[in-house]
């Protein structure tokens, strides 16, 4: 009698032993009872594309990617999906059974998910959005803006040519704003989203005014250690709802597991806890 093969998958990464994915994915497996496993890889740059042509043979079925390795991750995949190539960057490899590697991004996805769950009463057609930052978790935020239907969205960052840049690809419903500015637009927004790192334990602080915040903004932070950022606590202070970052990194690895493992998993407080422990 053959077993059959135990699915493998993991996320590839350098430094990679700070991640909370291997805990988000074994608690699925074991909460589902599914054979497989998930496991962290540290992967410096020029061995990333070795590593990921030799995986399939070793019995993954797949891996998220993660920095430094999400542009390449796009590139050596044989087929992509819109909205890796629309973003620039995958985060999500699957192995198909014909050798074939396939490319999501599903950081837009988990964005949006966790904003859907975390402040179900914003409505992204409400008005602006304003988002601080203009690097590769700014790019998913802004696509995933775009593509909900936010009127407008404001872009804000500390090297404006970048958040030109943005503007240029992206198109007219951006505007951009000047960092040192960006306090005096919060007044006329209905979401504002931070994606930089600043705020994160161990970083500089978001020194952003937050006295033209109004109650009815929704503050979302993508840093998730700390849970409540000063940026979500000065925003709690003045009445706002506010949704941490923890969910977006819980949403946007829903897709891979199920490609992977056949099962739809579901974000939920018991995913928290385990994934916080
Ligand atoms: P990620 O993929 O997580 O978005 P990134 O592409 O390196 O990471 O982008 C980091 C973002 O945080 C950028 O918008 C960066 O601003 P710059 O484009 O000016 O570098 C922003 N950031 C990082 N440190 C910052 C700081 N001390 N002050 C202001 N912005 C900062």
């Amino acid at each position: 009698m053959t077993l059959p093969a135990i699915p493998l998958a993991g996320v590839i990464g350098n430094p990679i032993a700070q991640s909370r994915s291997p805990r988000m994915h074994r608690h699925w497996l074991a909460r589902y009872g599914l054979a497989g496993d998930y496991v962290p890889l540290e992967v410096r740059e020029a061995n990333f594309e070795t590593v990921v042509r030799t995986m399939p043979k070793m019995g993954f079925v797949g891996a998220n990617v993660t920095i430094p390795h999400k542009t390449a991750a796009l590139k050596i995949a044989d087929h992509h999906s819109d909205r890796a190539i629309v973003i620039g960057a995958a985060n999500t490899l699957i192995f198909r059974a014909d050798g074939t590697i396939f490319a999501d991004n599903t950081d837009g996805y988990g964005f949006m998910e966790n904003l859907r769950q975390g402040a179900p009463g914003w409505a992204p057609r409400s008005g602006p959005a304003m988002v601080l930052g203009a690097g590769g978790a700014a790019r998913a935020v802004i696509v995933a803006l775009a593509d909900a239907g936010v009127p407008r969205i404001l872009l804000s960052n500390r090297t404006r040519p970048k958040a030109e840049a943005l503007r240029a690809e992206f198109g007219s419903r951006i505007e951009v704003v000047d960092w040192v500015q960006a306090g005096e637009a919060l007044a006329d927004v209905k979401l504002l989203v931070n994606t930089t790192s600043l705020g994160m334990t161990g970083q500089a602080e978001l020194k952003i005014s937050l006295d033209n915040l109004r109650p009815a903004t929704v503050v979302n932070d993508i840093v998730y250690e700390p849970l409540v950022t000063p940026l979500l606590q000065g925003a709690r202070d003045r009445g706002c709802a506010t949704v941490d970052g923890l969910g977006m990194l819980l949403h946007q690895g829903v897709p891979g597991f199920e490609r992977w493992f056949g099962r739809r998993p579901a974000v939920d407080d018991e995913l928290r806890r385990a994934v916080l422990e």
